[in-house]
């Protein structure tokens, strides 16, 4: 990318950052009067904001023959996108649709690929018992930059506090309606002992934690599938957590450095090409 193309990208996403605090402005302020106990309390992604495509290129959704958006996804390499084993295994493939390079579901922007296969981790049953993860194969190439697989030197980012981005375009509350919009919101990484403290099956080889101890900003349904990052690296996918945003009660991803190698693999190595 030419290097003005990368100061663009920046200042665009800074005025968009500034047209998030002017909306959310009033918001804040009456949440402050209405004393709320939690710190973010507008009724987005569950406390996030509106995203641009641009800034998460490699996010993507998958919808049903009938344009139902049901799950998330992310580019792993041109043709190979990693979402979560139970949204691979919610829809039969031919009937799977995934929707690249659009940001309102409403719109006609970006690309709409089939799928050709699906490969979900060996070890899958349930959300709840790990191995979250499957690789859709699609039916071409996309023009989207993938987003990058952790290697061992990507460690530290496990760790807790390290801030990560969740997006998706699912519900914006819990219990409420999925959103029209791609959202995005900041969940530091939660460690081992505390997340096992929250879940009793919280297994720290295929999940990893992340939220706030209050609550108050997570993922929800219909963002399953798609990518918790730090930079452009996917450190996890959205799994599964009891309700959105309560307190106590972060959301699980799959642990994306244990499956590395696995996507990998699933994408024949494409994502060493951009
Ligand atoms: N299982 C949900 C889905 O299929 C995602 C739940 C994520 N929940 C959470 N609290 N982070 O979309």
């Amino acid at each position: 990318m030419p290097k003005h193309a990368k100061r663009d990208r920046k200042f665009r996403f800074a005025l968009a950052g500034a047209a998030a605090v002017a909306v959310s402005l009033p918001i804040a302020a009456f949440a402050a009067t209405s004393g709320s106990p939690s710190p973010q309390v507008e009724p987005r992604i569950v406390g996030g904001n509106e995203a641009s495509i641009k800034d998460y290129p490699y996010a993507v959704y998958l919808t049903d023959s009938r344009d139902n958006q049901f799950c998330g996804g992310v580019l792993v390499g041109r043709s190979s996108v990693a979402t979560a084993a139970h949204c691979a295994s919610a829809v039969s493939r031919d009937d799977m649709r995934v929707v690249a390079g659009r940001q309102d579901k409403r719109d006609n922007d970006g690309i709409v690929s089939r799928v050709t296969n699906v490969w979900v981790e060996p070890g899958f049953s349930d959300p709840g018992k790990g191995d979250d993860v499957a690789v859709l194969t699609l039916d071409r190439d996309l023009p989207y930059q993938p987003a990058k697989l952790p290697d061992a030197s990507d460690k530290s980012m496990y760790n807790e506090g390290t801030n990560a981005t969740v997006v998706g375009w699912g519900r914006t509350a819990d219990g409420g309606a999925r959103s029209q919009y791609l959202r995005s919101a900041v969940v530091p990484v939660i460690g081992d002992a505390s997340c096992s403290s929250s879940y009793s099956n919280y297994d720290a080889k295929s999940m990893v934690c992340a939220g706030y101890p209050d609550g108050g900003v997570d993922a929800c349904q219909g963002d399953s599938g798609g990518p918790l990052v730090v930079g452009d690296t996917l450190i996890g996918i959205v799994s599964w957590g009891d309700g959105c945003a309560r307190a106590g009660k972060p959301g699980v991803y799959a642990r994306v450095s244990t499956y590395a190698d696995d996507i990998k693999a699933q994408s024949r190595g494409r994502s060493l090409l951009w």
